[in-house]
């Protein structure tokens, strides 16, 4: 049986799960593929913190676990993308392999770090970073990998999916869902990464490398979180046939673009993707010739994520010991560019309030028809407050800008009262 040591830097929730459950799961990699993993060095920020007790004694300084000639494999688990960027850095360039569950560092600092992958010709393995214990990235470089892609499409934060859950089956608005996920620890106390919709986007970009051979700028990704959502919204969805998801979508555009977005979206109800409730994860996508795929499971966690990393160190560890060079991403450096957000199009939920007059109605309805937008479905409810109706449409699919400009239009009418809530819809067939 083949040893190979490995380093651990960082030791809080996901590096002490991996530490507790890698025992149990080297029994199994050692049947399986004739390797067993070693810990030989472990670094934490603050060695003297109070923690379960490691296997061995921990190091401060993360440069000693590279260094060390007994650490074949380095696998970072600190986070951000400060320290965690050097630690890649300096793993790449001392040719180690690296595994990371870091989204945020690949998503925004990937278009250094996969180059100087390429340059030492060391693989960075790097299932964790999307959708926890799913195995999506593995799923997309082998057991898909003579497809072509047709679209993807993901839930892919668990967080806003518990929150939106919570809308949906107990009448909270987002304020108490909210709460709920924090006292619940599914919200950290910052709730923006989760909320506006970034860590969603850190996995879309990740997705769309894999997808595509593409890793797009992350700041030019649109995002959408779902701070905007109201109940009411969750309700009037419900009653035209959908459900409100956040949703990332990668999917190409003619030969050289590729639309990349999270948003919340409305989604019908009888999709498969409807029912992933709570702080599940799924991902789908349409392959030329697989036809729809859909994973679903656990998208964050200790033990979920625990299982990706082993994953990825049972096979990183094969390859160090066959000698083989280990997944390159040869085709990380594609030429392709993300197309402007208002050329994309799509259908969309519109929520207008105007005063309860009669013909306002016509008058919305006229200005979407001057943009050539079709209407398929519109909601009036009755029975709000100060005389203000809330108007609901279901339009056609329309270009992003022209939707703009009629909403725009909408706003200058002299009985609507708040700016609108857009929504995209997907009918995901
Ligand atoms: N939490 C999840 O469910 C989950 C799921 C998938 C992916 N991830 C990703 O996994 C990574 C780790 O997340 P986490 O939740 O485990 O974070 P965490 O609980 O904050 O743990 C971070 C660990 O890194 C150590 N650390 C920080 N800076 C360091 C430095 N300069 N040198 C050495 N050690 C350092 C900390 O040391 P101390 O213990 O001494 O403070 C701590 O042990 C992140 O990239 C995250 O996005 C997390």
């Amino acid at each position: 049986m083949n040893k190979i040591g490995i380093g651990v830097i960082g030791c809080g929730t996901v590096g002490s799960g991996l530490i507790r459950n890698l025992p149990k799961a080297n029994a199994l990699i050692g049947e399986r593929l004739g390797v067993q993993l070693e810990i030989k060095s472990i670094a934490v920020r603050n060695s003297a913190k109070n923690r379960d007790p490691l296997p061995i004694t921990p190091v401060e300084d993360w440069k000693k676990v590279i260094s060390d000639p007994a650490v074949q494999i380095v696998v970072e688990l600190v986070g951000g993308t400060q320290d965690a960027f050097l630690i890649a850095e300096a793993t790449l360039k001392a040719k180690k392999p690296l595994v990371t569950a870091n989204k945020a560092l690949l998503a925004e600092r990937g278009q250094e770090l996969f180059p100087l992958a390429q340059k030492s010709a060391t693989p960075i393995y790097f299932e964790a970073s999307v959708a926890g214990g799913i195995p999506v990235l593995k799923g997309l470089r082998e057991g898909l990998v003579a497809n072509q892609l047709l679209g993807l499409h993901g839930i892919i934060n668990g967080t806003s999916n518990y929150i939106l859950s919570r809308m949906a089956e107990a009448g909270s608005d987002f304020a108490t869902a909210l709460q709920q996920a924090k006292d619940l620890g599914y919200a950290e106390a910052d709730d923006k990464l989760d909320v506006d919709g970034i860590d969603a986007a850190h996995k879309a970009a990740i997705l769309c490398l894999l997808a595509y051979g593409f890793l797009p700028k992350f700041s030019e990704i649109p995002v959408e979180g779902i701070r905007k959502i109201e109940s009411q919204d969750v309700g009037f969805a419900r009653q035209l046939g959908y459900v409100i998801k956040l949703l990332a979508m990668i999917r190409p555009v003619g030969s050289d673009q590729i639309e990349v977005r999270v948003a919340p979206t409305l989604l019908p109800a009888r999709h498969p993707m409807a029912s992933v409730h709570g702080a599940f994860n799924a991902v789908g996508l349409i392959g030329n010739l697989s036809g729809p795929v859909q994973f679903t499971g656990r998208g964050a966690g200790p033990d979920a994520t625990s299982s990706a990393l082993l994953a990825d160190l049972a096979e990183a560890a094969k390859n160090v010991s066959d000698r083989s060079p280990g997944p390159l991403l040869q085709n990380a450096a594609r030429k392709a560019r993300l197309i402007s957000p208002s050329d994309s199009v799509g259908r969309f939920y519109v929520r207008i309030e105007v005063e309860d007059r009669p013909g306002v109605l016509a008058q919305v309805a006229g200005i979407f028809g001057a943009e050539k937008i079709g209407i398929s479905s519109v909601l009036q409810p009755e029975g709000h407050g100060a005389g203000s109706v809330p108007l609901i449409f279901l339009l056609e699919s329309a270009l992003l800008s022209s939707l703009h400009r009629a909403v725009a239009s909408i706003a200058k009418l002299p009985n609507t009262r708040a700016p609108a809530t857009i929504l995209r819809v997907e009918d995901l067939t």
